[in-house]
């Protein structure tokens, strides 16, 4: 495999020029591992008060970084850049409809501190309160974010495609004292509601007691008295003036809630040092963004892509950051390239799904713009595949362009494993090194020892690292048990990402995917076990079992095998088909409906009834089958579902 070497005009200017120096940051931090994160903490954090401890260790899997500090993560991000920065665009906001709004460094402050006000002084929001968001791609769910980190509320935002059944999970599960919302926002040029799926959500028993709702739509929705109030009214009469909130290092800063091998989603927390300095770092390092750069990242704001690197990580580094409401196909798949002409991007970073839908729907879209203003193209979220790779480095980067393959998790808060660009010889669909500072490594489950080349085995991070998770909320030993039960190195528990991976002869990491439960569609992350948990409301469903399998576009499609209740009195398939997707689309929303649903006669199972997933798979894989199946408690099962599969062809 030849590898594509770092632009040398580009190399020159980078902050990690070549090889060598990356070698040298690895080395040191392997030889001082506390004093090379001692040496960036001091540099690159306006610290209110100094830390007393790089690293506490003592009760690990649960760690402290730069313990005794205190900062502000709203101040790291905006006012400490109003000296040399005031005039900056901090954020530029492109609507789906092509509206625009260029909000400046000293216009963000302003906006931070009115939102920070309004939620102390209406809401009564105290330091350590959840508060969650559930918001469209505006400017105003920035400012919720930095608001909430100025007074040291704890945000939890959920993407705006998870349904009301969802959302009310996660609010309860947060104890969430407030729900930021919009009335709508725009979708292909047509509105979307947000407000009524809010409504839903909080019937019941709740522990909100205000929701606040940005008008951005001006829709009908219906507000509900002394619950429900107008941020456009209440924001005007606020001062822009808000002392931010001294926050320990260790203060959470928030939670996203994350989807594992059960049915639960997990809610992450991410606190407040470590967090923002590897955002700010892996900013800096992995786009290399310079002073008069422009940089768009299309996620959501629901992901943690959204949250470190359009939030977080840029404005940390005092970036421009561009913010996009709408769907990058639309109206035709020139939409990117023509926002990359007319803003000059310097760096575009996407999921692999988005470059394959650009790819196959507008192959030669790039040729009609000048995208010229482009030097790091970065992808996330999943296995990029080799045409789709090559695409974005020949076509959209025109050879001249690193492509930076960033590996990471919500977990891990920002990237772990990635290319520099100015200094990592690159190969397509490939992570590459672990960042100076990550210590990971491909670990053989059986004995903990790192794998030789050509070898698969489990993707670990062997100590731990500042913007690492903390905790999952409210469930101390579904952390240790999620994250630090299957690998043990030398004895000792490591992280495990939930990932397989493989080192090629160069010592490169390719990630071949989760080797857990989790599938990953479209770069959402979904537990199957969460899907089956929502098959299973429907009240014909005697059983089911949900596996992944390979999709052209979406990288994986969910696949579900469903037994129907023998009394179920079923004639049409289809009407079943859309029945229990409509089931999902209630539990968890429209991002986790089935692709191909086999109604099956059962499922494979053991004699002891578990069941037998690996089966499952290697089937909708259309792979041959190499476990041995005499031992199920009804190996002609196989047969049948392997039957029915070939006699659906075409249509599943
Ligand atoms: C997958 C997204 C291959 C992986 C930032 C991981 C990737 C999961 C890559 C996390 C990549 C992320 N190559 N696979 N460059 N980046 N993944 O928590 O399976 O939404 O565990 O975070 O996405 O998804 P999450």
């Amino acid at each position: 495999m030849s590898f594509y070497t770092p632009n040398k005009a580009f190399a020159k200017n980078a902050r990690v020029k070549n090889m060598c120096e990356y070698q040298e940051l690895v080395d040191k931090a392997n030889e001082d591992y506390e004093g090379f994160w001692d040496s960036f903490a001091k540099t690159k954090i306006d610290w209110f008060e100094p830390y007393h401890t790089v690293l506490d260790e003592s009760n690990a899997p649960f760690v402290k970084w730069f313990d005794g500090g205190k900062l502000n993560v709203a101040y790291q991000c905006v006012d400490r850049h109003i000296n040399t920065r005031k005039n900056k665009a901090a954020i530029i906001f492109e609507g789906d409809r092509g509206d625009k709004q260029i909000i400046t460094y000293l216009e963000l402050y302003y906006q931070v501190n009115r939102f920070a006000n309004l939620l102390k002084e209406d809401f009564g929001v105290q330091k350590g309160d959840r508060v969650v968001i559930y918001m469209p791609m505006i400017p105003e769910a920035a400012f919720a974010m930095l608001a909430c980190a100025r007074i040291g509320a704890i945000h939890s935002i959920v993407f705006g495609g998870f349904s009301a059944e969802a959302l009310r999970d996660r609010i309860l599960d947060a104890e969430a004292k407030v729900v930021i919302t919009a009335d709508g926002a725009y979708r292909k040029e047509k509105p979307y509601m947000l407000k009524h799926v809010v409504d839903e959500a909080l019937s019941g028993d709740t522990t909100v007691q205000k929701v606040l709702v940005v008008e951005r739509n001006n829709e009908d929705v219906i507000w509900v008295a002394g619950r429900d109030y107008s941020y456009n009214e209440l924001i005007k009469s606020k001062s822009s003036i808000c002392k931010p909130e001294p926050m320990g290092s260790e203060d959470p800063l928030f939670l996203l809630y994350t989807s594992g091998s059960t049915g639960k989603p997990k809610g992450v927390q991410h606190n407040t040092a470590g967090y923002i300095l590897w955002a700010q770092m892996t900013m800096e390092w992995v786009f290399d963004v310079k002073e008069n750069d422009t940089y768009w990242c299309t996620a959501d704001i629901g992901w943690i892509t959204g949250h470190t690197y359009i939030v977080y990580g840029p404005l940390a580094m005092g970036a421009t950051t561009v913010m996009f409401e709408g769907v990058i196909t639309y109206p035709d798949a020139g939409r990117p390239w023509k926002m990359v002409e007319e803003y000059k991007i310097n760096q575009f970073y996407t999921a692999p799904t988005a470059i394959r839908v650009l790819h196959k729907t507008g192959e030669e879209e790039p040729k009609k713009y000048d995208i010229s203003s482009l030097k790091v193209l970065g992808t996330v979220g999943e296995p990029i595949d080799p045409p789709a790779w090559k695409w974005y480095y020949e076509v959209v980067g025109n050879a001249q362009c690193a492509i930076v393959d960033t590996y990471w998790q919500t977990e891990t808060g920002g990237h772990v494993v990635s290319p520099l660009p100015g200094a990592t010889p690159i190969k397509p669909a490939c992570a590459t090194l672990p960042l100076p500072g990550i210590i990971a490594e491909i670990l053989d489950p059986k004995t903990g020892k790192k794998v030789g080349a050509g070898e698969s085995g489990y993707m670990c991070i062997t100590r731990p690292w500042p913007s690492m998770i903390r905790g999952v909320w409210g469930d101390s030993q579904r952390f240790e048990k999620s994250y630090f039960g299957d690998v043990k190195k030398d004895g000792k528990a490591v992280y495990f990402t939930g990932d397989g991976a493989n080192y090629d002869k160069n010592g490169y990491i390719t990630i071949t995917g989760r080797v857990d439960d989790v599938i990953n569609v479209s770069g959402h992350r979904m537990g199957t076990a969460e899907v089956e948990a929502a098959i299973k409301k429907h009240p014909n469903v005697a059983e089911v079992a949900v596996v992944g399998k390979p999709h052209e576009i979406k990288g994986e499609g969910i696949f579900a095998y469903v037994v129907l209740k023998s009394d179920s009195g079923i004639a049409d398939e289809l009407e079943e088909f859309k029945m229990i997707n409509k089931v999902i689309q209630k539990e968890i929303g429209n991002i986790a409906v089935c692709d191909d649903i086999l109604f099956a006669p059962g499922l494979p199972k053991t004699r002891s009834g578990k069941i037998m997933r690996r089966i499952l798979r290697a089937i909708a894989k259309g792979e041959a089958i190499t476990q041995d199946i005499s031992t199920l408690e009804d190996p002609s099962i196989v047969e049948k579902i392997e039957m029915m599969i070939k006699r659906t062809k075409g249509t599943l």
